[in-house]
């Protein structure tokens, strides 16, 4: 039910600053229990497709920050092709919105084979992967009907923090309601996030860029701006311009920057200011102003470990209006089904 919303997409974009206040809460006990598991592991694997991959991709940075614990990402659609990455009785933590993405079904069943203990985060308890899994741990965000993931990946995000934050005996000091107040303010202030997204309407081609932990951001923005916009959008790791993407960059580029103020940030102003100098056009992410952006969407100041949470949340709005601005339904991208249990 839409509610006030013009889509789901919308309603389930802002629903954000509660549900990461609920995620996990469903399933306290799992998360002590999952984390447990994981502190004992020899070795453990992460795997996920698409929008859950990415937020694998953030697990393995705060596993390795702050829980001192190396994790492998993998993608699932492609575990079939490197079995052997597997080692015997290892953890496979899964992540997946639906419970019933084939690759990911597949995947757990290739660790099994192993001997490996599958440990889920996942959204819909009755799912086909909540069966495999000898601890599943709940997102408890409700339905997402939108085809995009939105509110799901922020929550998968808050289970990874807790059960990082359980290993590291509270070392993130993780501070939800702040987060969810940072979140508030972004959703209020969406006019703005509106008129950039007036901007892109001609826009064929756009970069996202993002270094350290903001990199797998990068990359689910760009995932969000070309399924709800169909613009041909790039998650890029800043550093990597002078190896190739600078070659593109000129007056006709956008270029959004996840530039939050932690220590990433000088390094990301420099790579702005290179894109700048090619004409292209700045869109900046960040809690501080600079001359170099074209528009400037700013984000409240959280700890560093939160940034990931609330700086998706703009792009997502970005790319909701965006594609509402191309008379595109947010809540169904063509060629896209929600729950992909096909191979
Ligand atoms: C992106 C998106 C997809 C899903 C992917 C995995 O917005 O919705 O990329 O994230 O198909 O789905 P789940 O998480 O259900 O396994």
């Amino acid at each position: 039910y839409k509610g006030e919303y013009a889509h789901y997409t919308l309603k389930e974009i802002s629903e954000q600053p509660s549900t990461i206040l609920n995620a996990g809460n469903n399933t306290r006990l799992e998360i002590d229990l999952a984390a447990d598991s994981i502190k004992h592991a020899k070795n453990v694997y992460i795997t996920g497709s698409g929008t859950s991959y990415n937020a694998a991709l953030i697990a393995k940075f705060l596993f390795s920050k702050y829980a001192k614990i190396k994790i492998d990402p993998v993608i699932s659609s492609e575990a079939q092709f490197s079995p052997d990455i597997f080692e015997e009785k290892s953890i496979l933590i899964a992540v997946s919105q639906s419970g019933e993405s084939a690759d990911v079904l597949e995947t757990v069943n290739i660790a099994k084979k192993t001997g490996s203990k599958i440990i889920s985060i996942v959204n819909i308890m009755t799912s086909s992967l909540v069966h495999q899994s000898s601890v599943a741990m709940g997102l408890n965000c409700g339905p997402e009907i939108g085809v995009a993931a939105t509110k799901s990946f922020t929550s998968q995000l808050v289970v990874i923090y807790k059960i990082v934050d359980n290993i590291c005996n509270g070392c993130i000091g993780l501070d939800l309601t702040n987060a969810s107040e940072a979140i508030k303010k972004i959703i209020s202030n969406d006019s703005k996030i509106k008129e950039v997204a007036k901007r892109l309407k001609n826009v064929s081609d756009i970069y996202v860029l993002g270094r350290g932990i903001h990199y797998p951001i990068a990359l689910e923005g760009s995932l969000k701006l070309k399924e709800l916009t169909y613009i041909h959008a790039e998650g890029l790791p800043g550093g990597e311009l002078k190896h190739g993407p600078l070659a593109l960059m000129d007056s006709n580029s956008y270029v959004l920057i996840i530039n939050p103020n932690d220590s990433t940030y000088n390094d990301t102003l420099t790579s702005a200011r290179e894109i700048k100098a090619r004409g292209a056009k700045i869109i900046g992410i960040s809690d501080m102003p600079s001359d170099v952006y074209d528009y400037w969407l700013d984000i409240p100041s959280v700890s560093e470990s939160l940034y990931p949470l609330v700086e998706i949340v703009p792009i997502q709005l970005l790319a909701y209006h965006s594609a509402v601005d191309r008379d595109f339904d947010p809540d169904y991208p063509r060629n896209l089904a929600k729950s992909v249990t096909v191979k």
